[in-house]
């Protein structure tokens, strides 16, 4: 599998406290079967104060001593964007990670931190879109006004926005409504990724193997698979295979072939007719 949003590199954000925990995390993620992860501290100016330039450099020093520990977990490096002002400043110059790349578009892992869909949300996309940032929405399940009127994300989903679920919330931490949303945003076919959000040993990266499993129930094994592997794989550009560690995955999810992805990732977007099929991007 790959998890393309966590909080394990330490003293970022409120994710991982010490070096100690953010490693045992990392363990925790390969033993259940993660081969890849997108290490998202928060970029939250005056709250989190996380630049491109200072978490590069921790997580250069992070990456090195999993390897030295002999963690089979390939680490990349993105960001959980909090939508304000302050960010979007940050992001003009260059300053907040991308989770990937997606048909020209550099992808940002985008939260709204409000309990409903803020007012400028509309404005901030279109901006970003002109700057050839493609938001991905974090867990908008888990937002009040998103619970009671999904259909409200329609217009960002329209514009091409991709949109990422919690594992936590398919698995019903979060509650039944938010439970039930989440499921909405897959059935629809909104969601094009997976991810554990994971932060500490009660926030475990493990919840993305139950969440696939639940999936897998739900959705079938195919569905499943690419939400946790294909999906992220093609944002991320690398050999889905290799990148999510297949082959020391348990069943159900190991296999020889790579099944073609789903209808649900094309992105036909009003603004960007030119989103194209995932499996049409290179792999490289
Ligand atoms: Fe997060």
């Amino acid at each position: 599998m790959i998890d393309m949003h966590c909080h394990v590199l330490p003293w970022v954000d409120d994710g991982a406290s010490s070096l100690e925990e953010g490693l045992a995390l990392v363990e925790v993620a390969a033993a259940s079967g993660i081969g890849t992860m997108v290490l998202t501290p928060k970029v939250d100016p005056g709250r989190h104060d996380n630049t491109r330039t200072n978490l590069t450099r921790k997580f250069d020093a992070f990456r090195t001593l999993a390897i030295r520990r002999g963690l089979e977990v390939e680490l990349h490096l993105g960001a959980e964007a909090i939508l304000s002002p302050a960010m979007m400043e940050l992001l003009g110059r260059g300053e907040v990670p991308f989770v990937g790349r997606w048909c020209g578009h550099d992808v940002l892992l985008l939260r709204w931190q409000e309990p409903y869909i803020p007012v400028g949300a509309v404005g901030a996309m279109k901006q970003m879109l002109d700057q050839h940032v493609l938001p991905m929405l974090v867990h908008p399940e888990r937002n009040p006004g998103v619970v009671r009127f999904p259909q409200a994300l329609e217009m960002f989903v329209g514009e091409g926005c991709l949109i990422q679920v919690d594992s936590a919330s398919l698995i019903g931490t979060h509650g039944p409504e938010v439970e039930a949303t989440a499921r909405l945003l897959i059935e629809r076919g909104w969601a094009s990724v997976v991810a554990s959000n994971a932060r500490s040993a009660i926030e475990s990266p493990a919840r993305l193997r139950r969440g696939f499993e639940i999936l897998a129930d739900l959705y079938g094994a195919d569905r499943a698979r690419a939400l946790v592997v294909d999906h992220p794989a093609a944002l991320l550009r690398v050999d889905p295979n290799e990148a999510a560690g297949l082959r020391d995955a348990p069943d159900p999810i190991a296999t020889d072939e790579v099944p073609t992805l789903p209808p649900e990732f094309q992105i036909s977007g009003r603004r960007s007719p030119g989103f194209v099929h995932p499996s049409n991007v290179s792999v490289h």
